[in-house]
């Protein structure tokens, strides 16, 4: 049973903190267990913000030079596409322009990842695609483009740990054992060229290595699997196959795309075993390959910003992505630094 202390309301505490007791110890000296439950959730509480990715605050949108050419939905307020590519192959000169666009893509990329380090924001990555892109002569890709809520407001996606993709860049710190992955898109010349990869920041957990490091397997397996002749669903089920032996979950609701002159075409790329998948692979396609995997759920969550998608369970997540054109016998990576 519970004594309770015989001090009145307004006297100073007995704990000595020189506060009124109604205001100090009264309420933890009637229920204890309440108090410490309150405690408990409060730790809880804080450890969940520190274990999980929040949004934090955005910078002012980073303006392009009237000069430089833009994609038709930058020009549209809801970032809608006006026209959308064909996923049929495509022409000498398309692809030419292609594997430009492509390759600087590709160098964008390695810049960016060079900058990831403990105490990088993701703003700041977003400034450095931002610049390489339009120091280039490009647009970048994301800036303006469609969503459900909101047009993407930022240069570059930054996906950390549990974030499977579309991360917007902000005040986020990034910190040691984090995972980010950086999504580089530009428009060059009239098409587009994609490509991303995760970084590791600083020292990281064996277990996260691990997992991003079979899902750049993944990834190299999907793009065996590419043959003309071939069907689409072949690449999903060589990815799977790979990632599920490794008791992993492949995401479903993001697939892989055509791209070229559109950011997104057809064929869809599934990343999983589509039996819907039946699409011929036809050389001249050009399309991605970005498997996202997850060391727990393959199920997704939405934030509120309409973009960003963590998974279900929150386990951690990675992803990397090439831009493929498909050749006599295979694939060729156009994403090439
Ligand atoms: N680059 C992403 C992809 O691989 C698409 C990003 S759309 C954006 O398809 F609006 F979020 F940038
Ligand atoms: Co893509
Ligand atoms: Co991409």
């Amino acid at each position: 049973m519970t004594t309770v202390p015989v001090t009145a309301n307004n006297d100073p505490c007995w704990c000595g903190s020189g506060r009124r007791y109604k205001r100090c110890h009264r309420l933890a000296d009637l229920d204890p267990a309440r108090v410490a439950r309150e405690q408990a959730e409060r730790e809880q509480a804080e450890r969940l913000a520190a274990a999980y990715v929040r949004p934090g605050r955005r910078s002012p949108r980073r303006e392009v030079p009237a000069h430089i050419p833009r994609p038709d939905y930058a020009l549209d307020r809801h970032g809608r596409p006006k026209h959308r590519d064909t996923g049929r192959p495509k022409d000498a000169e398309t692809i030419a322009r292609m594997r430009v666009a492509c390759r600087a893509a590709a160098e964008i990329l390695q810049t960016v990842g060079a900058a990831v380090r403990p105490g990088v924001t993701t703003d700041e990555l977003d400034a450095i695609v931002h610049e390489e892109c339009v120091s280039r002569g490009g647009y970048p890709s994301p800036l303006g483009y469609g969503g459900s809520v909101m047009p993407f407001p930022k240069s570059l996606c930054t996906s950390v740990n549990e974030v499977i993709c579309h991360g917007i860049p902000d005040s986020t710190v990034l910190k040691d054992g984090d995972i980010v992955n950086c999504d580089v898109t530009i428009y060059l010349d009239g098409v587009h060229g994609d490509t991303n990869a995760t970084f590791l920041v600083g020292e990281v957990a064996e277990q996260d290595r691990r997992l991003v490091e079979v899902t750049r397997e993944c990834l190299d397996r999907g793009i065996a699997a590419v043959r003309p002749g071939g069907r689409i669903r072949d690449i999903g089920r060589a990815i799977q196959t790979h990632a599920e032996g490794h008791g992993y979950g492949v995401i479903r609701a993001f697939v892989g795309h055509g791209v070229g002159r559109s950011f997104h075409s057809d064929p869809q790329v599934f990343h999983y075993d589509n039996p819907a998948a039946t699409g011929e692979i036809l050389p001249g396609m050009t399309f991605t390959i970005e498997p996202m995997i997850s060391i727990g759920d393959w199920r997704h969550e939405m934030w509120d910003d309409g973009w960003t998608a963590v998974t279900a369970d929150r386990s951690r997540t990675a992803q990397f992505e090439h831009t493929l054109l498909v050749t006599d016998d295979g694939a060729e990576v156009l994403t090439v630094a």
